[in-house]
């Protein structure tokens, strides 16, 4: 499985990379923003973008009424927004997520090869034979998984919010299935004190964070603050001043005192940051330590392949819609609703761009 994930990862930095050669200059990056914005009328579409996609995506999706969030908020925004086509910017679960949630809707993505270390370490036979291995276990998967597997679980959270689901369920006197992020789940049972099982997987960019090498920046910033996704090491963890999801990560921007943030996530991240925290220097969190070679450089390489000019073909081109079966779509939307009426109940209300 791991040989599968790193061969996936390889083929999408080599992909990420080949789009970046082929960038648009300044003037034909104009032409496929206003065709993008005339498109999105004519089709009464809306852009719904994760943080971590390129900023000039970003920008176009607030500029046209979109959204650009987290993925719980990502998800939440889709369904109750009355727009026909959903353009989900983002990887493959959340255009999944978003179909799930809204079957009555269009959902396009640049481009469907954009999926994530996470859903491809968790193949759903592999999964489901797991959870009949532990029948006395809540399975509580992540929102990085695919629909198969979202489909075998009895919840699926968010960075956002697996904390208080899994409080809720441990108070109820539960066990937990755990995945698929290891470091998250670590994470969640450290806090919460829950019994729980932890599925083995990872991300690829964030399992990059080096402690060795944060310790070395922090000598040289000694007044910032350490933010972390818990998807890092739990080495990184332990040195944040914050820890949290995208949103959660740009709130500590904006509220901790320090005049500087390093930042364990995906860069893509400080432009949202940025225009929360506007006077606060952000600096990414070193990768990989003194000489190694960096793979993804905190940068997604499934996220990257999302771009202007895949944006602009969306409509024209093969395979950019997202379908997800009946059957699968029903059993997978019981636990993924289960998250969002418990996100109402908690009052938990994390968009993150306020
Ligand atoms: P968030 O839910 O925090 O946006 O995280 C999604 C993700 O893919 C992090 O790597
Ligand atoms: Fe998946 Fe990691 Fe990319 Fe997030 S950053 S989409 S967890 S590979």
């Amino acid at each position: 499985m791991v040989c599968n994930v790193r061969l996936a990862e390889q083929q999408a930095l080599d992909k990420a990379r080949q789009m970046a050669d082929q960038s648009p200059n300044d003037q034909q990056k104009q032409q496929l923003k206003q065709q993008i914005r005339d498109l999105l009328k004519q089709h009464n579409a809306v852009m719904v973008a994760h943080y971590y996609t390129d900023p000039e995506l970003q920008a176009l999706a607030e500029e046209t009424g979109g959204v650009v969030a987290d993925s719980l908020e990502m998800a939440r925004f889709g369904k109750n927004h009355p727009a026909d086509t959903l353009i989900v910017c983002g990887v493959r679960f959340m255009g999944e997520t978003a179909k799930i949630l809204s079957p009555e809707k269009r959902v396009l993505m640049p481009t469907l090869e954009a999926t994530c270390s996470l859903d491809e370490g968790c193949e759903p036979v592999e999964f489901a034979a797991y959870c009949d291995a532990h029948p006395d276990h809540k399975v509580v998967v992540y929102a990085n998984t695919s629909a198969a597997v979202k489909a075998r679980a009895d919840w699926v959270v968010t960075s956002s919010i697996a904390l208080e689901v899994v409080e809720h369920l441990s108070d109820q006197g539960h066990k937990i299935l755990w995945a698929p992020d290891r470091h998250l789940g670590r994470y969640v049972q450290q806090q919460t004190g829950c019994d729980m099982l932890l599925w083995q997987g990872e991300c690829v960019v964030h399992d990059e964070f080096s402690s060795q090498a944060l310790e070395q920046m922090k000598h040289l910033y000694p007044q910032a603050a350490v933010l972390v996704h818990p998807e890092s090491p739990s080495s990184v963890i332990d040195m944040a001043d914050a820890v949290g999801s995208t949103s959660q990560l740009i709130k500590a921007a904006q509220t901790l005192p320090h005049p500087q943030m390093i930042v364990a996530t995906d860069g893509g991240i400080f432009y949202k940051m940025q225009q929360a925290a506007p006077d606060k220097e952000l600096l990414l969190a070193p990768t990989g330590g003194n000489g190694a070679t960096c793979r993804s450089c905190a940068h997604c390489p499934w996220m990257a392949m999302n771009n202007l000019q895949n944006l602009a073909e969306i409509f024209d081109a093969k395979n950019t819609e997202v379908f997800v079966g009946d059957a699968l779509r029903i059993k997978a939307m019981k636990p993924l609703q289960k998250m969002l009426d418990f996100s109402v109940d908690m009052n938990i209300r994390l968009k993150g761009n306020a």
